[in-house]
């Protein structure tokens, strides 16, 4: 059959909010360009929405309007269902059917994905159906699409991304500014650049939602969500940001996936990075994801990570994939989780104590003798080696009358949980005054 005769492929949309209008909208003005691509054509045949009068405003008579998201699912002339709902609930729901009916799936959904993520794609391979995520993770990157495929040759070493806009936006003002973690939320609110509900942006759930699946497409291990490491941003304050900025780091929400010979440490945590690195550049909304392959060496790749249009960049690039995939036998496709899913690793997930990094931490001490001799001696008997040592002068310390000063230690890699264990010894200490603030430390090289 020439490509003149294939017939467009039909996609519903569940879904006409930011990214759903998104979608429709730049399949509408560069139709032509993906026709061109694709080898035929891909047009929005359906749109489910509750707010069928939103759809009218946006898709106007191009597509069928309906309320109820299963009349898209039931209709036997669609192709693709797009699920642009989000969330667990429904989502999971629709997502199981559309599968079930036979309809290829391109979602947005991270949350979804990462935690139910292995029913999901057996579903989809039983049924010889695709399902694909492009962007759920870094919006408008093609992160999926390069580990999945323009590093198919490498052993991934690591990943390590900031995933999150949110809490990037954040983390930039609380710099610039010197301002506190509450203040800026607040005004990232009234800006939008943060939702009225937060939770999982700040405390890094969203992050690391993402980390597990590029952990899965890296690695091929199945998603894993239950066993992630997860910090936010919450706790962090404007001076462990400019005591780090002084010793030539910046602190960023990352979402890390690295390659141990024992396991895969997957964790989402504020991360101390060098200054001279470009992903500590990455300011604002920006995302940004670095790879370490084994023959690659280290790549980077850097974009939106929201919005309606970038994200609808990665909605298409799924849709253009589904369309160049539709007649080939289910096992020619390019497998979900880049690994053939009878070839999964069975690498565990490892416990946040099994993780090697280097550390940053700030004791409030006593300013007397002999209580640097009794930190670092407690370091070393757990063997952690010390990089760097910074006293501040006592009395820039929050006037404190001289008696009291912040001691900021840079150590080498350690495993965290000899870390712990010197970190209950240095707090039981009289001479520590306060709890000790420990944030982890990367050097990406
Ligand atoms: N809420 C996300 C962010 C965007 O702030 O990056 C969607 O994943």
């Amino acid at each position: 059959m020439s490509q003149e005769q294939l017939r467009p492929v039909r996609v519903g949309l569940l879904g006409i909010g930011t990214v759903g209008g998104g979608t429709f909208t730049v399949l509408q003005r560069n139709q032509a360009e993906i026709r061109r691509r694709a080898g035929r054509g891909i047009e929005v045949a359906m749109v489910a929405d509750l707010n069928t009068d939103l759809a009218k405003q946006v898709v106007g008579d191009a597509a069928q309007i309906v309320a109820d998201a299963r009349a898209v699912i039931a209709n036997p002339d669609i192709d693709v269902v797009v699920e642009l709902i989000g969330g667990y609930g429904i989502a999971k729901a629709l997502v199981l059917e559309a599968i079930a009916a036979g309809k290829h799936v391109v979602t947005a959904n991270k949350a979804l994905l990462a935690v139910h993520g292995t029913e999901i794609f057996a579903a989809a391979r039983d049924k010889g159906v695709m399902v694909a995520f492009e962007a759920a993770v870094a919006g408008g990157i093609p992160i999926i699409k390069s580990l999945r495929e323009g590093l198919t040759a490498n052993q991934i070493q690591w990943v390590a991304g900031i995933i999150n806009g949110t809490t990037n936006f954040i983390l930039s003002e609380m710099r610039d500014k010197g301002l506190d973690f509450d203040v800026v939320l607040k005004e990232a609110q009234r800006l939008g650049y943060a939702e009225a509900d937060p939770t999982f942006d700040i405390e890094g759930v969203d992050a690391a939602h993402k980390a597990t699946l590029m952990s899965a497409i890296a690695f091929g291990i199945p998603v894993q969500f239950d066993k992630a490491h997860v910090e936010g941003i919450t706790k962090l304050s404007a001076t462990d940001i400019r005591y780090a900025e002084q010793l030539g780091y910046r602190i960023k929400l990352l979402g890390i996936a690295r390659r141990q010979a024992a396991g895969i440490e997957l964790r989402t945590h504020p991360t101390l990075v060098p200054m001279r690195r470009l992903i500590a550049n990455v300011e604002g909304a920006m995302n940004a994801v670095m790879v370490q392959g084994d023959a690659v060496g280290t790549t980077m790749y850097y974009g939106k990570g929201a919005g309606a249009e970038p994200t609808a960049s990665a909605v298409i690039a799924d849709l253009v994939d589904i369309a160049r995939q539709l007649e080939a036998a289910p096992a020619s496709r390019v497998p979900a989780l880049a690994f053939q899913p009878d070839e999964l690793s069975p690498l565990p997930i490892l416990p946040i104590d099994e993780v090697v990094t280097s550390f940053y931490l700030r004791l409030r001490v006593a300013d007397q003798a002999g209580v640097l001799a009794r930190i670092t001696s407690i370091l070393a008997e757990q063997g952690i080696s010390i990089d760097a040592v910074l006293q501040r002068e006592a009395d820039e310390v929050s006037g404190e009358g001289g008696n009291q000063t912040d001691l900021i230690i840079l150590t080498h890699e350690t495993k965290e949980g000899a870390m712990n264990t010197a970190l209950a010894g240095m707090q039981a200490l009289p001479t520590v005054l306060a709890p000790i603030v420990k944030l982890r430390k990367e050097e990406l090289a």
